[in-house]
């Protein structure tokens, strides 16, 4: 689950155009704003509300990312290429601009002993606690398969937890060696109904979900970083377990969830969510942030809007060639 603490944002004295500027260059180079680049721009915090925004933002992003890529798998099934590439290319604006971007101005990346930190206290949480407490609730109402989904993804936590609580040792002792990543078990999910009875086990999968999507974008941007600071095994652990995250667990939950219909009730579910958030979710973010200073984050929020408003216009016109 997505916990980030304040670390350093970029917004700071700077001019906007500046600010601006400087977070798209972290972001094409695959650089978020990092608490060991204390050279950069005086720092600003960003409003406790803003911050918050920013992680519902992320939260939406990633799950639109991980959604897209099995809508687009699913139009393959049914031959609809083009329907695919659609999905395949909005799905890396939501991943490559929009979570990267929210995840920049967050200051999400810190040190790789920071990351390991914020992965560590992630895994314990899932594997401790909410993954028990939904297999305990998904028993007791009857979900029998969701009991064991969510049991079996509680021990793999507890081996994420357990791998890079090992990497955070190496990397503060100077000893020992990086564990090799895990290998995902990739679930396919092809279009299907729900699988679950009860509305709280339903639910349970959807935050489940909302976390595994986080936990993929989170540790692929961790990976860059360990990447770019010279620890390629590290880096290579961050992408394994992001691997798992995604094509594993997301995916497994997505077949309980019934999240992939055919292709028109997925893309008539896309067109609803892109429209909310090009409508309702972002402008409203944007109003909230500029009203308290934050005018990067205010001006993110609005131009993310409108690029949501492009992909509801995209998703209905590929809605109504199909009809
Ligand atoms: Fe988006
Ligand atoms: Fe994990
Ligand atoms: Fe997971
Ligand atoms: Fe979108």
């Amino acid at each position: 689950m997505f916990r980030h603490s304040i670390r350093t944002v970029l917004v700071g004295l700077c001019t906007l155009a500046a600010a601006s500027q400087a977070v798209t260059a972290a972001v094409a180079a695959d650089t978020p704003t990092a608490s060991d680049q204390t050279a950069s721009v005086a720092v600003r915090p960003l409003n406790p509300q803003t911050l918050a925004d920013l992680a519902t933002a992320m939260k939406g992003e990633a799950f639109a990312y991980a959604s897209y890529n099995l809508f687009a798998a699913q139009a393959g099934r049914e031959g609809l290429s083009r329907v695919a590439v659609l999905f395949r290319s909005t799905a890396r604006t939501e991943l490559n601009e929009h979570f990267r971007e929210a995840a920049a101005l967050a200051g999400v990346v810190g040190s790789n002993e920071d990351n390991l930190r914020e992965a560590i206290n992630g895994e314990s949480y899932e594997h401790e606690t909410m993954y028990r407490q939904f297999a305990e609730q998904a028993g007791t109402d009857g979900d029998a398969q969701a009991a064991e989904l969510f049991a079996e993804l509680a021990a793999d936590e507890g081996h994420h937890r357990d791998a890079y609580r090992t990497a955070l040792s190496v990397l503060t002792s100077g000893h020992g060696a990086i564990p090799a990543p895990p290998r995902a078990d990739t679930v396919q999910v092809p279009a299907g109904p729900i699988q679950v009875k009860s509305a709280r086990t339903k639910a349970n999968l959807d935050t489940a979900m909302h976390g595994e999507a986080l936990a993929y974008a989170k540790y692929m941007l961790f990976a860059a970083h360990a990447r770019q600071t010279g620890q390629p095994a590290l880096a290579q652990l961050f992408a394994g377990t992001a691997d798992v995250e995604l094509h594993e667990h997301f995916a497994g939950e997505a077949v309980l969830a019934g999240l992939v219909g055919i292709t028109k009730e997925n893309l008539r579910k896309a067109i609803a969510g892109e429209r909310y958030e090009a409508t309702t979710l972002y402008p409203g973010f944007a109003a909230q942030a500029m009203a308290v200073g934050d005018i990067s984050a205010a001006r993110y929020f609005r131009d993310t809007a409108a690029d949501e408003a492009r992909h509801a216009a995209a998703f209905q016109q590929a809605l109504d060639r199909l009809r």
